[in-house]
């Protein structure tokens, strides 16, 4: 395990549908489209309301900086802030100087919905932050609305800049594809990374979704957005034999500005390389994005426990990491809790 991502909030200012959606409806979109004839039932317009966790359940600064220095001197190299909306946690930037002072952490990122970073962008700078990762989904003012529940477009593209503009890099932007939904734009958002010389990443639409309305069908695989891009770019592989963990499948541009991305956890799983942990922003440890069980550290982090015991505890839950999710499969369960409470 090398890659360590903390949620630091399960908050978010967006409602993407296929995390938080704002409506019943915004959430039912698929099966309104697929299954009309069984659900005839118009959904409620009205707000989803969302119970955060409440600011004692969230781990402290400290106890985060601690959790993510024994986490290094057992291995992680790579840490990753992420929420819900990681730029919501008041003094995010204070965070992001402990952990980027914590020897042995050698690449420090961040995933955000981008619309509230360009105007910490600079102080996360010189606080240590030296990736991020926005997820942009669309391109399209009505469509990105229509995806995020908010009409934010322009504020992510001037964060997008800005992080250009820092010498953030290369800036990494994330979009879920779903069928129908957003798919017509691949070629669009594709040719977004390559004039802004950007690292653009597709990934298939996950059952991570709060509403559990998650559908095969709405899953774009990965080899047909591959097509479909390679058709229109000539796109090349990149090579990285040296680096067997690394989720998306990369390809370049012939001219080498920008580069694209496939992850496809659903239609051709990489488990079997993954080298992943993750920390909920209440302290639960989960060694898989589709793990059943959690292991909360709150009580051992709040209870005396030593680096000492921490560390011991981490070695055992990592030597039982699960194979492989098992999407797919008759038995599939989807994890209680969403991308939000997670983090990606
Ligand atoms: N499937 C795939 N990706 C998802 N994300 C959130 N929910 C899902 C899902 N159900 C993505 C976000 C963000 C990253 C943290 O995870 O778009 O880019
Ligand atoms: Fe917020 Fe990210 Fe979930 Fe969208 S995917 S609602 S930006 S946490």
């Amino acid at each position: 395990m090398r890659d360590l991502r903390v949620s630091i909030t399960d908050r978010c200012n967006f409602r993407c549908l296929y995390c938080l959606p704002e409506t019943e409806q915004a959430a039912n979109f698929y099966r309104t489209k697929f299954d009309a004839v069984r659900n005839p039932k118009p959904f409620a317009l009205t707000p989803i309301r969302y119970e955060w966790k409440p600011r004692a359940d969230l781990l402290t600064f400290e106890e985060i900086e601690r959790f993510v220095r024994i986490s290094v001197s057992l291995g992680i190299e790579k840490v990753r802030v992420t929420g819900g909306e990681p730029m919501l946690r008041k003094g995010v930037e204070t965070l992001v100087g402990k952990l980027a002072a914590i020897p042995g952490v050698q690449d420090l990122a961040m995933t955000t919905n981008g619309q509230l970073f360009a105007a910490k962008a600079a102080v996360l700078r010189a606080a240590g932050l030296k990736r991020v990762s926005f997820s942009m989904d669309s391109l399209d003012r009505a469509n990105f609305q229509k995806l995020t529940g908010r009409d934010g477009l322009a504020e992510v593209l001037a964060g997008l800049d800005t992080a250009r503009q820092l010498g953030f890099g290369p800036v990494k932007v994330n979009a879920v594809v779903i069928r129908d939904l957003n798919d017509h734009e691949l070629e669009a958002l594709a040719e977004f990374a390559h004039e802004r010389d950007l690292s653009f990443r597709f990934i298939e639409f996950m059952p991570l979704d709060s509403s559990r309305a998650w559908q095969k069908e709405l899953v774009v695989p990965g080899r047909e957005i591959l097509a479909r891009l390679r058709a229109r770019f000539g796109l090349v592989p990149v090579d990285q034999a040296g680096n067997p963990a690394e989720t998306a499948r990369r390809w370049a541009f012939p001219d080498g500005r920008g580069e694209i991305g496939i992850i496809a956890p659903v239609s051709e799983p990489f488990c079997g390389h993954c080298n992943r942990l993750r920390l909920t922003a209440d302290g639960k440890l989960r060694t898989c994005l589709f793990s059943l069980a959690e292991h909360d550290f709150r009580p051992l982090l709040r209870g005396g426990a030593s680096d000492d015991d921490l560390a011991a505890r981490l070695i055992e839950l990592v030597t039982h990491k699960e194979a492989g999710h098992r999407i797919g499969q008759p038995d599939f369960v989807q994890p209680a809790r969403t991308m939000s409470c997670i983090g990606g």
